[in-house]
């Protein structure tokens, strides 16, 4: 029989800057009520100009090495999960293996899917781990992304950045199960043409796709049986989030569809989706490490066994239902202290520096 594969040691890493959904209201002459109750938004973590998505990939990377007790010639898979690539061909993992003195029998690339690309790096660690390619190696999975948006789009207040990684090898902090519930679809909602500096939005299309995804692998997940007993096998429920609106939009929808009342909804949802949101709401979109930051902060604690689902959607669109069960290190939650560390140390910025550094982008 395999032996189960997961998460052995996690990073987290959140650029030194932010601006309020608040002020950017202000600046943009909106009631602030829409970005913070319409869209449950709250911080917008920003980089500064000396902070790339390489720099923010490769601190995320440190601080899961740095709690890890391998060597770095113990990997042998480095996938980067980004929608930020500083090249067409390039893939990011070089400049982080260039940083880490990594090379030699090691897979290294690049996976792009919107914000789906990390989970798809994650999966790939996962099934190499299970085929038995990873032998006694493990992967070092990073997603990290920065999600600006035109000045003044829709899609503004939902901005955000950070990065996670993931050692995956022995189930330490978590299992991941090996079967997962995948769904896709070709559709236009969110895309960057090449040589476009900032995404082409079609905003009510990419709702209606959350959510038919997020309905779709649910359905794959609980194959007839009844809805609330098998959410209640989970202690945290993890959505990629966007915004947090976002995420409890699809849930209402999920159990509508199951005829559950309003009232249960909102009892779940306050008990075992909102918990989760917790760092998210201090990044903002972070695009591929936006569901794994939930995820992270869900793990946070659980006793060994506990069990974790997590929904990760990229435009275009796919998405993949994933289940977790948590290791012995879940309990410590050691990596809490990564965001605590970044949160106490990063900078608020006014409207007149975000105007700034958006004239510098
Ligand atoms: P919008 O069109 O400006 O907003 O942009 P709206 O007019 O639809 O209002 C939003 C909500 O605020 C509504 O709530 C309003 O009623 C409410 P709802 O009715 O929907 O519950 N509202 C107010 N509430 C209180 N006080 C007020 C007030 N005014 C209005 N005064 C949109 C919204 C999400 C479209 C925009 O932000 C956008 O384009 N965002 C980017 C796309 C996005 O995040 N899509 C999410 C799903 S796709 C996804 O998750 C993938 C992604 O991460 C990319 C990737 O995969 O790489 C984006």
């Amino acid at each position: 029989m395999k032996s189960a594969v997961g998460i052995s040691s996690i990073g987290v890493h959140v650029p030194e800057m932010y601006i309020s959904v608040e002020e950017l209201a202000r600046l943009r002459q909106v009631d602030p009520a829409k970005y913070v109750t319409g869209l449950g938004c709250n911080k917008i973590a920003l980089c500064s100009s000396k902070d790339d998505i390489a720099e923010l990939a490769l601190e995320a990377a440190k601080r899961a090495l740095s709690r890890w007790d391998g060597n770095i010639s113990d990997i042998g898979l480095l996938a980067v999960g980004t929608e930020s690539g500083l090249d067409m061909s390039r893939p990011l993992s070089a400049w982080i293996a260039e940083k880490l003195n990594l090379q030699g029998n090691v897979r290294s690339y690049e996976v792009k899917h919107a914000c789906y690309g990390g989970t798809l790096a994650t999966r790939q660690a996962v099934e190499w781990k299970l085929a038995g390619m990873g032998k006694n190696k493990v992967a070092l999975i990073i997603a990290a992304d920065i999600s600006l948006y035109a000045e003044g789009d829709p899609g503004e207040p939902t901005e955000g950045a950070g990065a996670i990684a993931l050692i995956i090898g022995e189930p330490r902090i978590a299992q991941i199960d090996p079967m997962s519930f995948p769904y896709s679809k070709p559709v236009f909602d969110f895309w960057r043409p090449i040589g476009q500096q900032f995404p082409s939005v079609q905003g009510g299309l990419s709702l209606e796709c959350y959510i038919e995804a997020v309905k779709s692998c649910f359905a794959d997940l609980t194959a007839g049986r009844n809805l609330e007993q098998v959410l209640n096998q989970f202690n945290a429920m993890c959505f990629h989030t966007p915004f947090a609106k976002m995420v409890k939009k699809a849930f209402f929808a999920l159990c509508h569809e199951h005829g559950w009342d309003d009232a249960l909804i909102e009892k779940i949802y306050q008990q075992k989706i909102d918990p989760t949101m917790e760092w998210n709401r201090e990044t903002g979109n972070s695009y591929t490490a936006s569901l794994w930051m939930a995820v992270a902060r869900a793990l946070c604690g659980l006793a060994i066994g506990e069990r974790v689902a997590a929904f990760s959607y990229g435009s275009g669109c796919g998405a993949e239902l994933l289940t977790l069960q948590a290791g012995p290190d879940a309990l410590q939650g050691a990596w809490r202290e990564d965001i605590l560390r970044d949160l106490a140390s990063r900078r608020e910025i006014n409207a007149e520096d975000y105007k700034k550094l958006r004239a510098r982008v």
